[in-house]
């Protein structure tokens, strides 16, 4: 376990949860810039690079995305004030690992600057849905993309336990 104490990158990794509750303070202009330099700074196939991400501050359309497809009357996206969403070009070698590899990106950076995040699968349910065509041309996303997923992000106001880890994961061969 030293080697991940002595290590800060490891110890983020290491800490990073998906936060759920979040306090009224919002993420600055500063942090939601960190984010979106962390996923550039991400791999991708080909270095097509084929991304495009959608941040959404304005809480009253949060809200209206999700009560779009939710039935249960829960808020997919527990009242966080920042979502982000991203986006893949179709026609891109990789386009789910490119994107989710930058959002993962996004998580670690998050958890550095002492933000929470957690992934919310409903908005890829939401975006491709053919019912809502219309709503990514309408925040600005180009031509050719589809929804990967979707973070909220904000300043935690919980600290949620580790989950329990498999064992058995690994074959080492050599
Ligand atoms: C692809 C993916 C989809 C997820 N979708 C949701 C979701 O829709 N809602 C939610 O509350 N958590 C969602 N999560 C978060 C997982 O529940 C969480 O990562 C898992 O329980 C492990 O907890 P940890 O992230 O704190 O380690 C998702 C995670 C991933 C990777």
């Amino acid at each position: 376990m030293s080697q991940i104490e002595n290590n800060e990158v490891l110890q983020c990794i290491h800490d990073r949860r998906s936060v759920r509750r979040f306090q009224k303070k919002p993420v600055s202009a500063e942090q939601l810039t960190c984010l979106i330099q962390a996923a550039q700074a991400a791999p991708s196939a080909m270095n097509e690079q084929p991304w495009y991400f959608v941040a959404i501050q304005k809480r009253e359309l949060i809200e209206q995305l999700g009560q779009l497809l939710a039935d249960s009357g829960e808020d997919p996206y527990y009242g966080a004030s920042l979502l982000i969403v991203g986006f893949g070009r179709r026609e891109a070698h990789s386009p789910i690992t490119d994107v989710t590899l930058a959002m993962a990106n996004m998580m670690l950076a998050a958890q550095s600057l002492g933000l929470g995040t957690c992934w919310i699968d409903y908005s890829r349910h939401v975006f491709n849905h053919p019912q809502f065509a219309g709503l990514q041309r309408s925040l600005g996303v180009p031509e050719g993309y589809f929804c990967v997923g979707s973070l909220i992000v904000g300043v935690p106001d919980e600290q949620p336990q580790a989950h329990t880890v498999q064992h058995q994961i690994v074959s080492v061969v050599g």
